[in-house]
């Protein structure tokens, strides 16, 4: 297993790229399910979760390229033939957001099998909103050996058919898997309580340039009017906000003077608007944001809420932040039941964090110190990096592989700016 070590103490300073948007490029890519011709996406992240979704339609019978570098971070997608739509365990267990391949699988071919996800690191996840949805629309699910599978009606032509969503909860996959299953269905769609999240605005951008009839995405309702069928598109994907906001933490808790390049400030407003409360200085360009801080920063409390509010996916990053702040930070997280695994690691390397139900008190300013650390998921991986930036000595961070599955060439990144930062290989090679 990969590790980082870092040797903290450098202001970061530059100039640091955001890539693609991971959980825009992951629903995008199902969405390819959703027609026999092409589909270009740009600006795909190369993480693992992204090979993962490879590796899951190339299973299923498509036709997938991947290209880097000078071919700007483009795949093209072919679902003509779908042979096998199947999600195998092996594959949807490495990565939930699989389960989203089972609305556009159902709407293209009437039949999806998807092995069911289970728990994961920062709780238990479910998919039922997702389920019940099919159901609305006509689906029936059953359970079989870890799988569900789910068909459209058998009566007419085999299509799932419109019907009234009003979500209990708001689900961020959830709205994007049965958004894609209403394009094929027959009549309209009314879905409301849906996520706002760019990610949804971005899937529903590409599937209108596919050919689907949709409104409302971005707004808590959306309208669907099925079509017969869609056709191929070329579509660029979003920055990845939560990757640009990870790079105006590391800025900040550094005391540093970067410039997060290539991102889109208005899906930040909610961080900026923190970090400036903690008196951190921000200028936003039109895809650029300079962050700069001279170190004397103020506590100020977090509450992680749906979008537009304070991202979940930002929460254990800021955590690291709050360590280096006068005063105290509560932080709430209010979408996930168990997501405050990067607490006791934090706390090994000198922070002093306390943590009753879903609020974490944080008592700052606290010196750090190196330590070894072990990365127990995506975002409490990046966390644990921030802190190690500012800790005193050379920390090691066990397991990141975590990190991979979600943040493009991290360590080099960093150490573009300033950051003492190296991957180390297991002498094994294991992942
Ligand atoms: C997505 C993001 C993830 C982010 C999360 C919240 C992707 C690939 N992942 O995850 O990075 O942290 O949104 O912003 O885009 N729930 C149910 N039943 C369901 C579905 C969800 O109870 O059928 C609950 C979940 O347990 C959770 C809440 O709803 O408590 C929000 O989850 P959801 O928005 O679905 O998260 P994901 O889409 O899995």
């Amino acid at each position: 297993m990969d590790k980082f070590v870092v040797r903290g103490g450098n202001p970061l300073l530059g100039t640091i790229k955001v890539s693609g948007a991971k959980n825009s490029a992951l629903p995008c890519m199902a969405a390819a399910i959703l027609t026999e011709d092409e589909v270009i996406l740009e600006n795909i992240p190369q993480v693992r979760d992204i090979e993962t979704e490879r590796k899951l339609l190339v299973s299923m019978g498509a036709e997938v390229e991947l290209g880097y570098g000078r071919a700007q971070h483009r795949t093209s997608i072919k679902c003509a033939l779908l042979s096998d739509p199947v999600a195998k365990y092996e594959i949807v267990k490495t990565m939930r957001a699989s389960s989203l391949v089972l609305g556009p699988l159902i709407a293209r071919t009437g039949v999806a099998r998807v092995a069911m996800p289970g728990g994961c690191a920062i709780g238990d996840r479910p998919i039922d909103l997702h389920i019940k949805g099919l159901e609305a629309m006509g689906a029936t699910v059953s359970y079989d050996h870890g799988y569900l599978e789910a068909r459209s009606p058998n009566s007419g032509n085999n299509r799932l058919h419109g019907a009234h969503i009003v979500f209990d909860k708001i689900t961020v996959t959830g709205t994007e898997d049965l958004l894609m299953a209403a394009t094929l269905a027959e009549g309209e769609t009314l879905f409301e309580n849906c996520a706002r999240e760019p990610e949804v605005t971005d899937l529903a951008a590409l599937l209108i340039a596919m050919g689907a009839q949709i409104e409302g995405a971005g707004t808590g309702t959306i309208r669907v009017h099925g079509v017969p069928q869609l056709h191929g598109a070329r579509h660029k994907i979003n920055p990845d906000r939560i990757e640009a906001g990870t790079f105006l933490l590391a800025g900040a808790i550094t005391g540093g003077d970067l410039n997060v390049d290539c991102c889109d400030p208005s899906h930040l407003g909610a961080l900026i608007a923190k970090l400036e409360q903690c008196g951190v200085k921000i200028d936003v360009g039109t895809d650029h944001i300079r962050v700069r801080s001279g170190g004397d920063l103020k506590a100020s409390d977090i509450s992680t809420e749906e979008y537009p509010g304070f991202p979940t996916d930002m929460q254990a990053q800021f955590m690291a932040l709050a360590t280096q702040t006068e005063g105290t930070t509560t932080v709430t997280e209010n979408i996930f039941e168990n997501r405050f695994m990067h607490v006791g690691e934090l706390n090994r390397m000198g922070a002093n964090i306390t943590v009753n139900g879903r609020t974490a008190t944080i008592r700052g300013k606290t010196p750090l110190q190196s330590a070894a650390v072990m990365c127990s998921d995506l975002r409490a991986s990046a966390s644990l990096v921030l802190a190690a930036l500012v800790a005193d000595g050379e920390t090691i961070l066990d397991r990141v592989y975590h990190l991979d599955r979600g943040y493009e060439r991290f360590e080099e990144k960093l150490r573009g700016v300033g950051a003492q930062i190296r991957r180390m290989g297991d002498v094994f090679g294991k992942k």
